[in-house]
Order: C-alpha cells, then sequence, then structure tokens
C-alpha cells in the first residue's frame, strides 16, 4: 500500500464510528442469529440450558435455577459432573491426539500437550496429590507463572474435587500468606522459578518467606522450572513435582462426582477494604457459562488455536485460558514470557507460528503495541487470525481502530468484553457474528443477562447520561458467595440496589458506566476505591496499609490517576511522622513497602510528600480533588475543605514545580 493510500484510510479509520461484523466471519460464526436476544428473554431462565448442554452431566440437573434463597441462587440444582471430565476425558476419544495446551517459553523453547497426554498427566498429579493428603473440598493453593504445571495442577484439583487457589505469582510473599491463610489452605504447588527478560527469576525464596507467615502445618510441591539456572534446595514438607508425577506413573484417578454447586475454586480479588476478598466459584454454573461464553462470543471451535494472553493468575486465564477453551476441546496457546522480549514482535511470531485464530489480549498491551509501532505486527503474516477480543479495562476508541486495522486487517471482529472476577465470564459485549461494533463501547448486555444503567436511586439514565451498572437478574457464572463471608458478599454486591421487602434482588458490580439509545454501554470505570493498573484490580487501601507499614509514615492517601500504557497508575500521597524526612531514600523506601506487601504492579508511580491531606470539614480525604491533581486537571471550588491552603502545596509538589 503506498503512503497516501494508507494515511487516506487512517483518515476514513478515524472517522468511521460503526463497524459490521465481516461477512466471512458472520458466515462461519457459531452464533450468527440475532434472534438469540429475544429467545433468551423468553424462554428466562429456561435459555440457560444451553449452556448446561455445552457440558458432559453425570447426572441430568432437576432445576436450572432455583431462588428460594435470594441472594444465594443455585444453578442447575441436582446436576452432577466434575470439571475436569469435561475438560479432558470427554474429549479423548475424537481429539485425544489433538493439542489441548501449546505452550512456549520466554527462551522460546515450546512443549505441547495433547489431549491424550494432558490427560495421562493430570490423572498422574491428581494421584500424587491424594497420597500427599489431599481430600474433597481441601483448598490447594498454587502460586506459579505461566508453566503448563499450573493447568495441570488446577484440573488435577478440579479432578479430584479439591477447590483450588491460584495466587498470581508477581504478588508478594505477604500477599500469598494472607491467601493460604484466610482459605485455612494446607498445600501449596510452586516452582523454584521462571524467566523474566531472559533471566532466571528466583520465585521460591518468595514462596518460601509466604509459607513463614502461614500460621498452620502446609506441604508444598515444587516444580523445577529452571532446572541447573537456579539450584534450589526443598524443605522438610517440600517435594519435588517431577519425582512425584514420576512416582505416580500411569495412574488413573477417577473424576469425583461433584454436585453443580460444589466449588470449583476461590479466586481472591481486591475490594474496598484492605482484606481481600475470596470469590467463590461452582463447578457446574462456572462452567457451564465460561463454555457458553467461549463458544457465543470468541467463536471457540475445537479445530481452532487460540490464544488468550492474559496470566492464569487471573480470572481471565482461568476462564479463557482453562475451563472454556479445554471444555470446548479445543487448542489454548499458553505464553510465559513478556510480549516485547526478546523483541517487540513476539506476540505476533507467536500468532504466525502456531496459526493463532483467535487473540484475547488486554487494551493495556494494545496502548504499548501502538507505541511500538505497526512496524513490529507488519514483520509476520497474522492472517490466521479470525476473531480479536479486549478486556480488563475500557479501549478508547484510537487503540480499538489500531488493534482492528494493524492486528486484525479490518477483517476480524473485535469483541470489547466487560466482566469481573465475581461474573465468572464476559457479561457486555456484542456477539462478534451479530452485532455491530462501536470502538469505545463494550455493547449490549449478552443474551439473558439483564444489564442496566441506572442512577443513585436504581432508576434507568436517559441516553448518554452517566450512571451505574447493575445486574438485575442472577446469571449461571455467578460469584455464589465470599468464601467464609456470607455478611461481606451480601454488603459488597447486594445492598446498594435490592429491596429485599419487595424481594429484589439487584447485583452492584461498583462500576460507572452511559448508555447509548441504541442499548450499548459504555464502561466509564469502578466507583469504589479500587483502581485498575493494566486491567489488574487493586484496592486503594491495601496500598495504604503498605504504604502506613513502613516505618516514619503517618497516614497516606492513593489515588488512580491517568496514565498513556497502565491506564491508570498509583499515586501516593504521604505524611510523615515527625522526626522523619521527605527525602528520596524515604520515596524509595515506601516503593519497598508496596512491593513487598503487595508486589511490583501496586508500585506508586509518584510519592508525594504533604504535610496534610486535603479533608472535608468532617474529617473525610478529599479523594476526588487528589486524583484531579494526579491528572492535572482544573480543580474546582476546594473553599469548602478545612484546610484549602494545602492543595496548590500539594499541586505545586505533583508537577515537580
Ligand atoms: C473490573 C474487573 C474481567 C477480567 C479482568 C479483570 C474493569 C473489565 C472491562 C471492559 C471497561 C472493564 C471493570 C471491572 N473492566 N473489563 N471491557 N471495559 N472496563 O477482572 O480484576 O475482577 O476487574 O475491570 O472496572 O469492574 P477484575
Amino acid at each position: 500500500m503506498s503512503d497516501s493510500e494508507d494515511s487516506q484510510l487512517e483518515a476514513r479509520l478515524a472517522e468511521q464510528e460503526v463497524f459490521e461484523p465481516p461477512e466471512s466471519f458472520v458466515e462461519q460464526a457459531n452464533v450468527s442469529d440475532p434472534a438469540i436476544y429475544e429467545e433468551f428473554e423468553d424462554d428466562w431462565p429456561a435459555c440457560w440450558e444451553r449452556a448446561a448442554d455445552l457440558l458432559d452431566w453425570e447426572t441430568e440437573y432437576d432445576e436450572v435455577l432455583v431462588d428460594d434463597d435470594e441472594p444465594f441462587y443455585e444453578w442447575f440444582t441436582g446436576g452432577e459432573l466434575n470439571a475436569s471430565a469435561n475438560c479432558l476425558d470427554r474429549h479423548l476419544d475424537s481429539r485425544g491426539d489433538e493439542l489441548a495446551i501449546q505452550w512456549e517459553g520466554e527462551l522460546g523453547e515450546t512443549r505441547a500437550y495433547t489431549y491424550e497426554e494432558l490427560h495421562r498427566e493430570v490423572n498422574e498429579f491428581a494421584a500424587a496429590l491424594r497420597d500427599l493428603g489431599v481430600e474433597e473440598d481441601d483448598v490447594v493453593t498454587m502460586y506459579m507463572p505461566m508453566i503448563p504445571e499450573l493447568p495441570v495442577a488446577m484440573l488435577a484439583c478440579a479432578r479430584i474435587g479439591a477447590p483450588h487457589s491460584v495466587v498470581f505469582a508477581g504478588f508478594s510473599a505477604d500477599a500469598l500468606a494472607t491467601r493460604m491463610n484466610s482459605a485455612e489452605s494446607e498445600y501449596l504447588v510452586t516452582c523454584d522459578g521462571y524467566y523474566r527478560r531472559g533471566d532466571g527469576l528466583d520465585h521460591l525464596s518468595k514462596a518460601n518467606e509466604g509459607l513463614g507467615g502461614v500460621d498452620h502445618e502446609t506441604t508444598t510441591v515444587v516444580v523445577d522450572r529452571l532446572g541447573d539456572e537456579l539450584e534450589h534446595e526443598l524443605g522438610a514438607d517440600q517435594i519435588d513435582y517431577d519425582e512425584l508425577v514420576a512416582d505416580h506413573e500411569g495412574a488413573a484417578v477417577e473424576p469425583v462426582t461433584r454436585d453443580a454447586e460444589d466449588m470449583l475454586f476461590l479466586m481472591y480479588t481486591s475490594g474496598t477494604t484492605g482484606q481481600p476478598k475470596g470469590v467463590k466459584h461452582t463447578t457446574g454454573g462456572y462452567l457451564s457459562y465460561v463454555s457458553w461464553t467461549s463458544h457465543a462470543v470468541l467463536d471457540v471451535k475445537p479445530e481452532d488455536t487460540y490464544w488468550c494472553s492474559a496470566d492464569i493468575g487471573w480470572i481471565t486465564g482461568h476462564s479463557y485460558i482453562v475451563y472454556g477453551p479445554l471444555a470446548l476441546g479445543t487448542t489454548s496457546v499458553m505464553y510465559e514470557g513478556t510480549p516485547d522480549y526478546p523483541d517487540k514482535d513476539r506476540m505476533w511470531d507467536i500468532v504466525e507460528s502456531y496459526g493463532v485464530n483467535q487473540l484475547y489480549t488486554a487494551p493495556t498491551a494494545i496502548r504499548a503495541f501502538m507505541k511500538w509501532g505497526s512496524e513490529y505486527p507488519e514483520q509476520h503474516d497474522l492472517s490466521s487470525l479470525r476473531l480479536l477480543g479486549t478486556v480488563g479495562e475500557p479501549i478508547n476508541p484510537k487503540a480499538w481502530k489500531w488493534y482492528y486495522k494493524h492486528i486484525g486487517d479490518e477483517s476480524c471482529p473485535v469483541v470489547d468484553t466487560w466482566w469481573q472476577t465475581e461474573t465468572g465470564g464476559m457479561m457486555i459485549t456484542t456477539l462478534p457474528g451479530i452485532g455491530t461494533m462501536k470502538p469505545g463501547t463494550a455493547g449490549p448486555p449478552l443474551p439473558g443477562i439483564d444489564a442496566q444503567v441506572v442512577d443513585t436511586e436504581g432508576a434507568e439514565v436517559e441516553p448518554g447520561e452517566a450512571g451505574y451498572v447493575t445486574v438485575n437478574k442472577p446469571w449461571p457464572g455467578m460469584l455464589r458467595t465470599l468464601y467464609k463471608n456470607d455478611e461481606r458478599f451480601l454488603e459488597e454486591y447486594w445492598q446498594e440496589y435490592s429491596d429485599e421487602g419487595e424481594d429484589e434482588w439487584v447485583y452492584f458490580p461498583e462500576d460507572g458506566a452511559k448508555i447509548d439509545d441504541d442499548g450499548y454501554i459504555t464502561i466509564l470505570g469502578r466507583v469504589d476505591d479500587v483502581i485498575n493498573v493494566s486491567g489488574h484490580r487493586l484496592g486503594t487501601m491495601e496500598v495504604e496499609s503498605a504504604i502506613v507499614g513502613v516505618e516514619g509514615v503517618a497516614e497516606a492517601a492513593v489515588v488512580g490517576g491517568d496514565h498513556d500504557l497502565k491506564g491508570e497508575a498509583v499515586y501516593a500521597y504521604v505524611i510523615l511522622e515527625d522526626g522523619y524526612e521527605e527525602s528520596e531514600e524515604m520515596s524509595d523506601r515506601i516503593i519497598e513497602g508496596v512491593e513487598d506487601a503487595i508486589g511490583p504492579i501496586a508500585r506508586p508511580e509518584q510519592v508525594i510528600f504533604t504535610p496534610e491531606l486535603p479533608k472535608t470539614r468532617s474529617g473525610k480525604i478529599m479523594r476526588r480533588l487528589l486524583e484531579d491533581i494526579a491528572n492535572g486537571e482544573e480543580l474546582g471550588n476546594t473553599s469548602t475543605l478545612r484546610n484549602p491552603e494545602i492543595v496548590e502545596d500539594i499541586e505545586r509538589k505533583v508537577s515537580g514545580d
């Protein structure tokens, strides 16, 4: 293409507001009949049988939805199944020799598991876990990077009915300990280390440090990922993964029959308070829901090679690297490393090498690709791609169009999928074979999902006005409760908009949004004290308590400020105790304190020392104002503050004047 043709194209794209799904895609789409929206509405909740039908059930369920004890809903009550049997065993006859997992390590080494091979290793590890004493309903924690043993361990747990709790490998030792204590988890699967930008990174020391903070006895399995690169010693209660698996070579473990409502896993996520929330997902509802959305939204077919570039340590990886794709019998690609190692074309090299058909990634990654330039994707043949997806944070129209053009060659639909750890799977997005796409706007709620945008009273807002997202009917993938904390579950999600007297139960995801007159929803971001850094959720309270834990810190307030690549970044306003000096050293100690307590993702972008925080007359910290300062925005009236004089002082510090 000539330069002038190219710039003409850019200009046209920049103006275009709506995009139709490509005909070639629609023709082959798993779901392409617009009638599906009406069918689901008319036939609710029986419509969800379609999701359950994607699975093999040992015992058919008696009822699709039981709502006797709202909002403690039950889905597919009476049904029995096993998630590992659904992700593995049932594919053996037809697809045993096809790839289940195509893994690539950061150094370029590859490992591929056919369904047969994955089934074998899952059985062996399941037998090993049992021998270690793991019983049905024991929570097994995993603290692992993107290596194949992670999905193996998850599926092995599912096979024996032991819920897993995966802790993101980038989280700190403290975070691991908090989660293991909260779940009373006595088993840990971890590894010696992994690669980042070509260097072997010690992970086991961090795991051991975390284990030091666990207040009960534990048994740990350690995968040897780095071999000779990193010598490691095992403690008395630690066992080598390879040895364990070798000791159980050829073992067959009958999948345990699980009730539809039995817990499949726990996933900790950040909330408003400092304590992370243990989100509980179930076997029947969750697995049906992620299978259905993988089928309907990601258009996954068994013969596809599908790639979700998230980390399995987050819900996206659970739902759309492991459970959804494997339940449908497809090939799921897993990549260990960073997108710019050894060079900025790494992602496109992977797409080309394996012939990836669907790519599901995050806006923060797309913004980085944009910044690096289109010459990197242009070095590769990306014509295998059929669908593109994004998740985790709002995507601006410019990034959407760049993705559509430079990665999708204007021939792949882009699905901008809004959902959360708590929803289990996607909730708001266009269906790629049906819906007109509007860049920047996630789209309408999926069929069967009753999402609205309302004002503080719960009344639907006018098109174009800002409001709050609510979900007014339950769905199979929803969280069932917060682990051992029904009270917090009710408080966090159901209190705001439900009318208990009227028996009306409304789920509140704590996101702001606006709705267009065609029913398309644009997500505006969190309305609670949670910030979204590179698509990862962080509680401001968690970061604040980490900072206050640093010697010399008296008080801290943390807010999210806009950031080109990360979406939002952490800004920390800190008051020091008397006798401590504002210095670079102090700032470094604070940053270190945050990394130790949570992990590098929570690292403050800027630490701003101040003698006081702007407070209202009633003593509440004005976070909004601190956000505006971080963003360099015009500040409104500050005269209602108790200490307006402090504002200018802080502003000066942030801008570095
Ligand atoms: C929060 C959930 C969903 C898995 C990854 C994050 C934000 C998510 C979108 C989107 C705008 C989005 C919301 C949500 N979010 N997807 N497509 N557009 N915002 O899961 O850590 O539970 O975070 O991420 O604010 O509440 P999570």
